[in-house]
This record gives structure tokens, C-alpha cells and sequence, in this order.
């Protein structure tokens, strides 16, 4: 007989008992920036699905980072565009690369933000795919060794941590012992571990110029039908060594963020894409939904599903909102 004893609405009466009983707090300490960097300088080239992000040179980056440390936010994870792209993805791997030489301009003069980087080859190949295409197809182990030379050029430049999001087999184990022969090993490894092929990450592929030339990512990157695989994939990596594991895109996927949290004792993060965001920007330019509340709301469901912290388009104005 639960009823008139037991009332839900009690708790739900007024702002201040809200708040008393939230289960799910957001902080901006949770959040990591995603930033774009490019040749030149005072370069701010808008990418036009995603409103307030932009194509920034290094001297941008910068700027862009101490405003994300003055905001508390945990950390950046550096993506590049290259001055030119080739087959053999020189740019990724190159000491003085385009993501390379903005970390050190960041170490230098904005220094105490958590800094990432994403290693992958798709942004510095002609053709657009995550690694080296041998009779048409993307060669695995072949492909392990751009990834391991990137990893170690970035941590060389000034990585905090390295977030391999490729999908090649074997790619932390090789990343790991590549960094250990160079002196890193106690540079972490977050691994996009659970890396779907999915439709959301469409505006990135404008912002970072690496779409595909020819076919698609389905060979390497997960089919979004599949759980269970996901399981064995972050399985697999954290035998490989990796520190941390992540589950991309996130809210389409929260029943897999919620599985890894119940399963493995690992820092966990999710990766709210570039379709998610823009999404919802779209529908608030349109007047059909709150920005503001949207942006939370999908913020607080990551978290409550169980990722530790976000890759979000949004955690400047999160910041901005929660500070
Ligand atoms: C690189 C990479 C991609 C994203 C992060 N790293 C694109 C892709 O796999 O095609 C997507 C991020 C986003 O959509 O915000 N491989």
C-alpha cells in the first residue's frame, strides 16, 4: 500500500530539494574540447555545421586553450590538417607536424591543461582512410606503425595522453611498446575502444577534411548493431594495455557506456560526436528546442549512464553555464 504514504512529488517540490537529491552532478573538469588546428596564423575558419567551432591556427589554439583553463575544463584533444596530405600519412607521424607544433606552443604558453591528442592517419592521407591502403583495402599491421610513431611524436611534443581512435587491431599494444622503447612509459593511453562506423560523424569530416575518397570506414570501425562486440573490443584493448577506454558516439550508444561502466573498473569517457551537437544546434536555430537544456540534459544522460568524463563540441558553454 505505497500510496498516500509514499509520495515521489515530495522530493521534487522545490529547486533546493532538487538539488539535495540530484544523483548526477556535471562539472566542467568532466568535459574535454575538441579543437581543430591548421597552418598559418590568425587563421578562424568557421565550420559551418558546427556553430562556434572552427578550423584555428596555432596561435587560435592557444588562445582557445587559455580560455578552456580559465573555465576549469579538464583538458583539449588536438585534431590536425595538415599543409598537405600523402599516402603515407607523413603528416600524422612528422615532429614538426601540424598537431605536433601546437603542442608545444600550448605547453609553452598556455601550460596547465590536460592535453590530448587524437592519433589516427585520416586527416593526413590523400585518401581519406585511417591507414595505409595496400590492393585497395586499409592494411592492419602495416598501418600499426604510423599509429606508434604518431603516438611517440605527440608525446614527445608535449602529450599528456594519447587517444588512439583508428580502429586497427593491435593498435594500443603497438602504441604501448612503442612509447616504453621511447621513454614514455608513463604516458597514458585512452583507447576509443568501442569506435562505431556511424552517420554522426559527418560534420567532423568537414571540420577535419577526412572523408574517405573512396568507400567507407565499415572495415575497421564497429557495425552500430553490434553490443557484444563492443564488450570484446574493450576487452581486448585493456589486455593490450590500455589506461582508459571510451565508447564513441555517445548518446546513441548509452546502453554500451552503461555496460563498460558496469564492467570494467577503468576511467571511461564518452565521445558526444560531431552529428550529436550539431543536431541539436540545428534544431535550436530553428526554434524547436532549448539549446541550453538540450545541451545539459544530453551532457547529464552520458554521465548518468556511467562515463567519467565527455568529449563534448559543448563544454565550453557547459563550462560556462555550470561556473
Ligand atoms: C578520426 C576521428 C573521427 C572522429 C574522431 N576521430 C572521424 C572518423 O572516424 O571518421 C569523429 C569525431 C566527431 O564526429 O566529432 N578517425
Amino acid at each position: 500500500m505505497p500510496f498516500p504514504i509514499h509520495r515521489m512529488r515530495r522530493l521534487r517540490s522545490s529547486e533546493p530539494l532538487r538539488r539535495l537529491v540530484r544523483e548526477t552532478r556535471l562539472s566542467p573538469a568532466q568535459f574535454i574540447l575538441p579543437l581543430f588546428v591548421c597552418p598559418g596564423e590568425g587563421v578562424r575558419r568557421e565550420i559551418s555545421a558546427m556553430p562556434g567551432h572552427a578550423q584555428l591556427s596555432i596561435d587560435n589554439v592557444v588562445r582557445e586553450c587559455e580560455e578552456a583553463k580559465a573555465l576549469e575544463i579538464g583538458g583539449v584533444i588536438l585534431f590536425g590538417l595538415p599543409e598537405s596530405k600523402d599516402e603515407t600519412a607523413s603528416g600524422a607521424y612528422a615532429d614538426d607536424g601540424i598537431v605536433q607544433r601546437a603542442l608545444r606552443a600550448i605547453r609553452r604558453q598556455a601550460p596547465g591543461l590536460l592535453l590530448l591528442t587524437d592519433v589516427c592517419n585520416c586527416e593526413y592521407t590523400s585518401h581519406g582512410h585511417c591507414g595505409k591502403v595496400v590492393d585497395g583495402e586499409v592494411d592492419n599491421d602495416q598501418t600499426l606503425e604510423w599509429l606508434a610513431k604518431a603516438a611517440v611524436s605527440h608525446a614527445r611534443a608535449g602529450a599528456d595522453i594519447v587517444a588512439p581512435s583508428d580502429m586497427m587491431d593491435g593498435r594500443v599494444a603497438a602504441i604501448r611498446k612503442a612509447l616504453d622503447a621511447n621513454g614514455f612509459s608513463n604516458t597514458p593511453i585512452l583507447s576509443y575502444a568501442a569506435k562505431f562506423a556511424s552517420v554522426f560523424y559527418g560534420p567532423f569530416r568537414e571540420a577535419a577534411e577526412s572523408t574517405p575518397q573512396f568507400g567507407d570506414r565499415r572495415s575497421y570501425q564497429m557495425d552500430p548493431a553490434n553490443g557484444r562486440e563492443a564488450i570484446r573490443e574493450i576487452e581486448l584493448d585493456l589486455e593490450e594495455g590500455a589506461d582508459m577506454i571510451m565508447v564513441k558516439p555517445a548518446m546513441p550508444y548509452l546502453d554500451l557506456v552503461y555496460q563498460a561502466r558496469q564492467r570494467f573498473d577503468v576511467p571511461l569517457g564518452a565521445y558526444q560526436v560531431s552529428g550529436e551537437f550539431s543536431m541539436i544546434m540545428a534544431a535550436a536555430r530553428n526554434g524547436w528546442i532549448d539549446c541550453e537544456r538540450a545541451m545539459m540534459e544530453s551532457l547529464t544522460s552520458i554521465r548518468r549512464a556511467g562515463a567519467d568524463f565527455m568529449l563534448t563540441y559543448f563544454a565550453k558553454p557547459a563550462a560556462r553555464l555550470l561556473g
